[in-house]
């Protein structure tokens, strides 16, 4: 397996492979970029078919940590983590305790917490074992971070149909939501009490019932959500649905969606951009997780202080949306850029534990 040359390395700082025969542990911990604080990002248990797959992956994940953080205003870099393995067959308390030692010894270098197969009862069982876990549902614990993740996202696409369809307000305004699990469903929610219509997909036909009782949404077929003819189209289930096959046949004025990794391809914002659609990042807007958990760190969350980073999303959006316009650029471009200038601008000041002080 190639490690220092592979495409997706470039600008990590550190990549740990760790293993451990006892708990059965095969984990990779990718930090890319400290340079705004330590590394911030969740640990994803996942089946992958080969160890490169999980390569790519916590690499691909770890560089767009960095831009998140970056981009919600956040003093911490970017990092990820995979444990490699199916997380309803193989994961254990032991497994979960092995991880986070490994997470220990970084110090405070990086911060874990919940993803994809790894959940808020896990992030509790690694807490046992490492001060740097994040997520945590008891005392002092952030909590459910889909709550401001939805919010994130709604904010922002409120601002892009504002910049778009010139619109203060979601009255009337139609809106395709493809997933409507943690996130998709609170956006929904959200979405339904702003006065918007909605049709809604999902491979869950029970989350897909719910939602529609709740809010009186019209139900789409999966994958044709491209199809419907409406304002905005929120992805909210899986990454690279924004590519060749579905832009073209993409019937609405704006992308805003909770799924990381949208753009099967970075060309695709380009190809956006010419069919007049505005795309909102998607690490920008779906950057609430993330503040949120971030707030745990130092032991002094603050669901206001959470509030106003939220908030702060729709400031950026603003931001990007009116310089994208100005440069007749692609906000996938104009995005990248905004990443670059904060991430040469001094961190904030953030609440850096002992440990991590120590280890500088
Ligand atoms: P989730 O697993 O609760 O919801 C995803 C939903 O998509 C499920 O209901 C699933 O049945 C559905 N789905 C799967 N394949 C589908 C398909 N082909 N068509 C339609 N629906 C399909 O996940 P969650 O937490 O809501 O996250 C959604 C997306 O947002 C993911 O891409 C995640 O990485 C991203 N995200 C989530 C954050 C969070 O706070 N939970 C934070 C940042 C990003």
């Amino acid at each position: 397996m190639v490690v220092f040359a592979h495409p997706a390395y470039a600008g990590h700082e550190q990549v740990i492979f760790a293993r451990d025969e006892l708990s059965d542990l095969r984990a990779i911990i990718a930090v890319h970029n400290t340079q705004r604080g330590p590394a911030l990002g969740g640990c994803r248990m996942w089946d992958y078919a080969t160890e490169e797959e999980a390569l790519t992956d916590v690499l691909r994940l770890s560089e767009g940590m960095t831009y998140k953080n970056a981009l919600a205003g956040l003093a911490f870099g970017g990092g990820k983590a995979v444990i490699l393995g199916d997380a309803r067959r193989d994961k254990s308390a032991a497994l979960l305790r092995s991880f986070a030692r490994q997470v220990q010894t970084l110090s405070g270098r990086y911060y874990t917490a919940e993803d994809v197969g790894i959940g808020p009862a896990d992030v509790d069982t690694m807490a046992e074992a490492s001060d740097f876990i994040v997520g945590r549902s008891g005392a002092g614990g952030s909590g459910d971070p889909s709550l401001w993740t939805a919010y994130g996202v709604f904010l922002a696409l409120r601002e892009a149909v504002r910049e778009r369809l010139g619109r203060g307000d979601l009255q009337g305004i139609t809106v395709v939501v493809q997933g409507v699990g943690n996130v998709g469903g609170k956006l929904c929610q959200y979405l339904h009490e702003a006065g918007a219509r909605l049709w809604i997909s999902d491979a869950d036909a029970n989350r897909l019932q719910a939602v529609q009782e709740r809010t009186g949404a019209n139900v789409v077929a999966l994958g044709e959500e491209w199809t419907v003819a409406a304002d905005v189209l929120a992805p909210c289930a899986l990454g690279g649905v924004l590519n060749d096959e579905s832009i073209p046949r993409l019937r609405v004025s704006v992308v805003c969606g909770a799924a990381n990794n949208q753009l099967a391809e970075a060309r695709h914002g380009r190809d956006l951009h010419e069919r007049g659609i505005l795309y909102a990042p998607d690490y920008l807007v779906n950057a609430g997780g993330v503040i949120n958990v971030s707030a745990e760190v130092g032991g002094s969350y603050d669901e206001e202080r959470v509030r106003q980073g939220v908030e702060g999303i729709a400031d950026t959006a603003r931001e990007l949306f009116a310089l994208a316009a100005r440069r007749g650029l692609p906000t996938s471009v104009v995005v990248a850029e905004l990443v670059q200038e904060r991430l040469n601008a001094t961190a904030a000041p953030t609440p850096k534990p002992n440990s991590w002080a120590a280890a500088l």
